[in-house]
């Protein structure tokens, strides 16, 4: 299958950021170990990060021209007021899955929202980053 894995805004800063929160293991270290679980999995997979809301809109997009077939999205902090990417989730019928590292239900008011997760397939939040390989096995019928 053709899949995307879609991270927002400070993502990217795994590993840097709030450890306590969303562990050690730094970005490209995910990175790699979802390209590698896809390659021995044999899928075709591409891991896109932007700190830039148009870009994660463009890339959904690019996904309904390529044929993606599956999509995996971190919409990181727009999660709880893109309606921007709402809209371009819901625009494509293509079987989407949220993950969310940290269970934002434990946290603040304004993170216990997802304007996205309507447009998507189903969520998983909280189970840190093995919520992404759990949401690939999702879209793989593993
Ligand atoms: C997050 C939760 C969001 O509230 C936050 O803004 C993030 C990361 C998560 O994966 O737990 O950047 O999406």
């Amino acid at each position: 299958m053709k899949l995307l894995v879609l991270n927002g805004p400070n993502l990217n800063f795994l590993g840097i950021r709030e450890k306590g929160i969303y562990g050690t293991e730094n970005y490209d270290s995910l990175v790699e170990r979802l390209m590698a679980k896809a390659a021995r999995e044999g899928h075709e997979l591409e891991v896109f990060q932007s700190n830039y809301e148009g870009a994660l809109i463009d890339k959904i997009q690019e996904a309904y021209h390529t044929g993606v077939e599956g999509i995996v999205i971190n919409p990181g902090a727009f999660t709880h007021y893109s309606y921007a990417l709402h809209d371009a989730l819901a625009s494509v019928e293509i079987p989407k899955v949220e993950v969310h590292i940290s269970n934002v239900h434990k946290r603040e008011a304004f993170r216990h929202v997802s304007v996205t997760a309507p447009a998507c397939t189903g969520q998983i939040v909280g189970l840190g980053l093995k919520g992404y390989e759990m949401a690939l096995d999702f879209l793989t019928g593993k």
